[in-house]
């Protein structure tokens, strides 16, 4: 069976093996950007459905040393890459590099279009064209010292894209961090979560999504493997109903959103609505000054401002105090998990973390804090 790499956030890759463990995959070799695992394309299509964790679902084809142009061309020449797609379908390469002595990431782009289409060329007399939006195949090209993997995608565009979030506040996080985050914090699935400060709502909707088990892609209406040549279309009629069979209509507890910008919580409403989880969540606006528990026992998880994009550094000292003395004196007994880029922040809250971890929000390197109220 061929070996297919789940690829996510730096961080996610621990909780991300135990997902598809769980999810009945074997094979699983981790390495810095994801997970290797076993399947055949019926589980591709499962793992695009049904990964919570990964950005995307790749299928590794070639791996060689290269240092000009021609290594790269005749490299890639070794692989077929004519059975993906038909002619008249689109491509797109995606390349990065890093200590390399081919130092530009165009060029590099430019040298394994050209030995595609070369391909298609010589057998059909005929060549496809490169769309940079929306591409049939794509193909992602990785060097680093020298070395270059070649990847052919199935997720299309990437999994945090669940496609129930059309709008957000200034600082949204990936859908697959949020949940990430929900597993780094050991959630048992099964109990509530607050969030005082939700924005969008995409922690609470994750959970839910979790805790009511429907599938993260379920909304989704596309997925790169459904663009391939061979695309098994019963295959995928059963890898949907049996995630559907799974899903379950309600839950006997409940999650909490709370906001001081209304705004944002009208569109973390609209965003729960469209994921089909607006029964199970209670949005309010409300300050962080003012949260009380909604429920006797719960986890707090959440993503503060933290001044690299929303607000300055100095007026959100006074919220991260506020947040401090609200878990110290409103939430015994509770676990709470925060988010923060920003350690000098943090030490407002004039807590002491009990665990940490290290995730990243986009590019920002941040920290994932346990604080137990007891
Ligand atoms: C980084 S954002 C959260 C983003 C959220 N995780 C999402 O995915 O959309 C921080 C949120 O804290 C809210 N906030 C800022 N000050 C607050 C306060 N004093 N009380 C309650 N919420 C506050 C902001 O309105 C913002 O929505």
């Amino acid at each position: 069976m061929p070996q297919f790499l789940a690829s996510t956030a730096k961080g996610l890759v621990d909780p991300l093996e135990i997902e598809l463990q769980k999810l009945g995959f074997s094979g699983l070799k981790k390495i810095s950007a994801g997970v290797f695992f076993d399947a055949n394309w019926e589980g591709v299509y499962k793992a695009n459905l049904q990964s919570r964790l990964a950005s995307r679902i790749l299928k590794p084809v070639l791996d060689f040393p290269a240092y000009n142009g021609d290594d790269l061309y005749n490299n890639l020449r070794k692989h077929d890459f004519t059975k993906y797609i038909d002619v008249k379908q689109t491509i797109k390469i995606e390349a990065t590099i890093k200590d390399c002595a081919i130092v530009d990431q165009r060029f590099t782009a430019m040298k394994v279009k050209d030995a595609i289409v070369d391909q298609f060329r010589d057998k059909f007399g005929v060549r496809p064209d490169v769309d940079t939006q929306n591409p049939h195949l794509r193909i992602f090209i990785k060097g680093v010292k020298n070395h270059f993997h070649v990847m052919v995608d199935t997720s299309g565009d990437s999994l945090f894209m669940r496609g129930y979030r059309k709008e957000t506040g200034e600082a949204p996080m990936k859908e697959n961090l949020a949940a990430g985050l929900l597993m780094l914090a050991d959630w048992d699935g099964q109990s509530p979560i607050v969030d005082p400060m939700c924005g969008s709502g995409t922690i609470l909707i994750e959970a839910a999504m979790m805790a009511l088990n429907i599938a993260p892609g379920s909304h989704r209406r596309h997925f790169g493997f459904m663009d391939l040549q061979g695309f098994d279309e019963e295959a995928w009629d059963r890898v949907v109903e049996e995630a559907a069979n799974q899903e379950k209509e309600d839950l006997e507890f409940g999650f909490f959103g709370y906001d001081i910008d209304r705004k944002v919580l009208q569109m973390a409403k609209d965003n729960a609505r469209r994921a089909g989880v607006d029964h199970v969540i209670q949005f309010k606006s409300e300050s962080i000054a003012t949260v009380a528990p909604p429920v006797e026992k719960g986890t707090i998880v959440t993503n503060p401002p933290y001044g690299a994009r929303l607000g300055d550094e100095d007026n959100l000292r006074d919220v991260y105090r506020d947040l401090g003395f609200t878990l110290k004196h409103r939430f015994k007994g509770w676990d709470a998990w925060i988010l923060s880029g920003n350690k000098d922040l943090i030490l407002d809250m004039h807590l002491k973390a009990t665990r940490k971890h290290f995730v990243y929000n986009g590019p920002l390197e941040c920290r994932f804090l346990k604080y137990s109220m007891h």
